[in-house]
């Protein structure tokens, strides 16, 4: 079928419409980027039409987690906004949030903008989480101006990354405690950075200079040491938070057991770390190794059971993939020493089919589920919902028409991200997304990409998401 897309009324027929809540045989009529009607026997005059018979409609992918064009560890990420969100469509995946990073000492609000003039080329929908790496009175501003003119909901900090942008728990204390304040969920990236640093350089001293070196320095338990800590300071404050890319039981158990406490914990897992394992590393190849470099490592096997059970079981909610692409002569600068390689794999157009494939082909996720922890549980951590994470009338019209029987083989030969290798290289998957419609446009068709560079548009996000703050919506009191 050739591209159907030309009047801007287009009619979704046959599909089978799959949400997070249930499954239903029905036509979908979108109109000015939204979805106007849904329902049998539509009044579709005009409209183009394409034909969903055999296929699932389900909301379009939302990646919480990516690092565009990102300076970091003396490089820049190698997917920029247009590049890594038309790899992003391809794959089904049709919102982003990424993340503005202040320079040393420096503005939030300009990194917000810096992000915002950089995002302008993308072909998909995108937010950014802005990151809190100092603290002082002006960052406390910042954030309420963020909050309040600039559609911002959430906060990022890193307890790892010494000496660049790790935060201290003073500063995790005043940042989350003000967020609370403002009705924004602070994000952690949780490993104790101080144990990170010192293994490094116990390694790097009794000769350890190789990528082995990197999953030595980050074991579980550095992990599993930041999470408690970090549901320890929001439960001191009652306020939520966010864990992102949860690897480890260690991690999961912390979330699990703060939830059964009645905490408001979120867990996010990535893609990789849910089928890739640490035996990436057990090899003497610099450059197949140094390519799997990114933190948290990957993990001995043991600890994906517990990933997909606490997906499954509502202990982590969200699916990204931290898409932090760097090329093979980026990951060369740490050829001689491993702490200096840059930290980072893409992800983001295989999260769909590998998720699909993993969970819903092996019985451990519902159809339901998969959509749950691929949209629609950000789009409500987020705030975004009903608006993204969903299909139904009035929402944005980010659909994708998906095989849930297709088949592909993964390679960095045929992907669209711009980097040289693909961590799932040779994966044979089960589920593709036909095709990709973003903001009411068909973006992805039959293996084709129909992109325009800045077509997507930034998602301004509320605060006081009812999910995170359950008592901001009912004016009871806190
Ligand atoms: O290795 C990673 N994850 N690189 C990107 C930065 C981060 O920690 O999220
Ligand atoms: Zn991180
Ligand atoms: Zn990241
Ligand atoms: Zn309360």
């Amino acid at each position: 079928m050739p591209l159907p897309e030309r009047s801007g009324t287009l009619l979704i027929r046959g599909g089978t419409i799959q949400t997070a809540e249930s499954a239903l045989r029905a036509d979908i009529l979108v109109r000015d980027g939204i979805i106007a009607a849904i329902g049998d026997g539509l009044d579709t005059s005009g409209a183009d039409v394409l034909d969903a018979g055999g296929l699932l409609v389900i909301p379009g992918g939302i990646d919480p987690h990516t690092h565009m064009e990102m300076p970091f560890m003396g490089e820049v990420s190698s997917d920029d906004f247009r590049t890594g969100t038309e790899a992003a469509v391809a794959g089904g995946t049709t919102m982003i949030i990424d993340f503005a990073i202040p320079e040393p000492g420096g503005s939030l609000i300009e990194a917000w903008r810096v992000w915002s003039e950089r995002a302008k080329k993308a072909v998909c929908d995108y937010a950014f989480h802005v990151c809190v790496t100092h603290w002082s009175a002006s960052v406390a501003s910042e954030m309420e101006t963020l909050v309040r003119d600039h559609g911002v909901n959430s906060f990022k900090h890193f307890m790892a990354y010494k000496g660049a942008l790790m935060v201290d728990d003073g500063v995790l204390l005043s940042s989350v405690g003000h967020a609370l304040s403002l009705g924004a969920l602070c994000n952690v990236h949780a490993e104790n950075g101080d144990a990170v640093a010192h293994l490094q350089k116990t390694l790097l001293e009794r000769g350890i200079t190789g990528p082995k070196g990197h999953p030595l320095s980050r074991p579980p338990s550095v992990e599993g040491e930041a999470a408690q800590r970090i549901i320890a300071i929001a439960d001191v404050l009652g306020a939520p938070i966010y864990i992102v890319h949860v690897s480890t039981a260690d991690a999961t158990d912390a979330i699990g057991r703060a939830r059964a406490n009645g905490q408001r914990v979120f867990g996010e897992v990535l893609a990789q770390h849910l089928v890739i394992d640490d035996s990436v590393y057990d090899t003497d190849d610099f450059r197949s190794a140094a390519a799997h470099v990114m933190s948290p490592p990957f993990r001995p096997k043991s600890h994906q059971a517990k990933l997909w059970a606490g997906l499954a079981n509502g202990t982590l909610q969200t699916t990204a993939t931290d898409h932090c692409c760097f090329c093979a002569p980026q990951k060369a600068n740490g050829r001689d020493d491993f702490t200096k390689i840059p930290n980072g794999t893409p992800g983001i157009e295989d999260r769909m089919s590998v998720l699909w494939h993993h969970g819903v082909r092996t019985g451990r996720l519902t159809p339901a589920e998969f959509v749950a922890v691929t949209s629609t549980n950000t789009a409500k951590i987020f705030n975004i919902h009903p608006r993204k994470g969903n299909v139904s009338v009035g929402a944005d019209a980010d659909l994708v028409l998906w095989d849930p029987n297709g088949t592909r083989t993964i390679s960095a030969a045929t992907h669209h991200q711009r980097v040289d290798y693909n961590v799932f290289e040779g994966m044979e998957v089960t589920g593709l997304a036909r095709t990709t419609i973003a903001g009411g446009h068909v973006v992805w068709h039959e293996n084709q990409l129909h992109t325009v560079p800045g077509s997507g548009r930034y998602v301004a996000r509320p605060p006081f998401a009812p999910i995170c703050f359950p008592h901001a919506d009912t004016g009871a009191a806190g």
